[in-house]
């Protein structure tokens, strides 16, 4: 595995299908589960390359930040076991001049769900992910739809500005309770922790409620918690992610929840009913 730090490294040419991993560390099931879709899509003589970088302009709180889990040697021991052939670990001086001043903006579909409390943090993820498009020259980039608002996002930016590269979706991957893999659940308190599956019972057990009321007010009695706070709970289009009230269109129930300063996110596709 060649490990690069300068995004000069990346010149060099590479097997083709390139297929990247935009990750930001603390590597877990779900991180591997797109990895090993990535080498599917590879074959076994093309490229599978993961970037791993904590990308400081998508973060809207400092404490946030500050206590995002990085242990770098770990990630490149799971990516070394996973046949990785290219781990991008750039440090943000690398990544950012001081002075840059062009940025991607998403007018859309980054303004409802997380776009509405994180401001700016859908145009960090735009920019930093177009810039590894345009290091990488990737043939497919693999994405989790765990992230489902950052997944139409990107989907979008690719579409509207010709970018020429293939965006593969991964399903999300859960604990056995059924808690969405995630870098920050380490963070939870083991009271949290426990607490933390009614996410997923909530949202799919309310996902087979008739009407789009019927739907949220199940969805809001089952999530909330007297340890919790309801960042938002809303079901959108899954395309435009406007609130939805046609439920003959596929929709997402989707939430945002804190336990203590430790944001969770988790989403359940709504099929459309016919
Ligand atoms: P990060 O949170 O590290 O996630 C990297 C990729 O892993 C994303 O595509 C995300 O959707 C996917 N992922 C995370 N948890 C998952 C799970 N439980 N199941 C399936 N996939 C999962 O998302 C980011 O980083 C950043 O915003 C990034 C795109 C790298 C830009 O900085």
């Amino acid at each position: 595995m060649r490990v690069v730090t300068d995004p000069a490294g990346l010149r060099q040419p590479v097997a083709r299908p390139l297929v990247l991993v935009p990750t930001m560390g603390a590597l877990h099931e779900g991180h591997l589960a797109l990895i090993r879709r990535a080498r599917e899509a590879a074959g076994p003589e093309g490229t599978v390359a993961v970037s791993i970088f904590v990308n400081p302009i998508q973060f809207d709180r400092a404490g946030d930040l500050a206590a995002y889990p990085q242990p770098l040697d770990d990630d490149l021991a799971k990516c070394r076991a996973e046949g990785i052939d290219l781990a991008f670990t750039p440090e943000p001086d690398a990544m950012y001049f001081p002075d840059r001043s062009v940025t991607v903006l998403e007018n859309s579909l980054s303004k409802p769900l997380c776009g509405a409390t994180r401001p700016g943090h859908f145009d960090g993820v735009c920019t930093v992910v177009l810039k590894l498009f345009n290091l990488f020259q990737p043939d497919i980039a693999v994405f989790g739809e765990k992230d489902y608002q950052q997944l139409a996002i990107i989907r979008r930016m690719v579409r509207d500005l010709d970018v020429p590269v293939e965006i593969l979706a991964h399903p999300t991957l859960r604990e056995p309770d059924g808690l969405a893999m995630s870098s920050r659940n380490v963070r939870l308190t083991p009271e949290q922790r426990a607490d933390a599956p009614r996410l997923h019972r909530a949202l799919s057990d309310a996902a087979a409620g008739d009407t789009r009321d019927d739907i949220l007010e199940r969805a809001r009695d089952a999530i909330e918690s007297p340890l919790n706070r309801l960042d938002y709970l809303e079901l959108v289009d899954a395309e435009t992610l406007q609130p939805a009230t046609d439920l003959k269109r596929p929709t997402v129930l989707a939430t945002a929840v804190f336990y203590g300063d430790v944001r969770l996110i988790d989403n359940q596709p709504v099929p459309a009913v016919s």
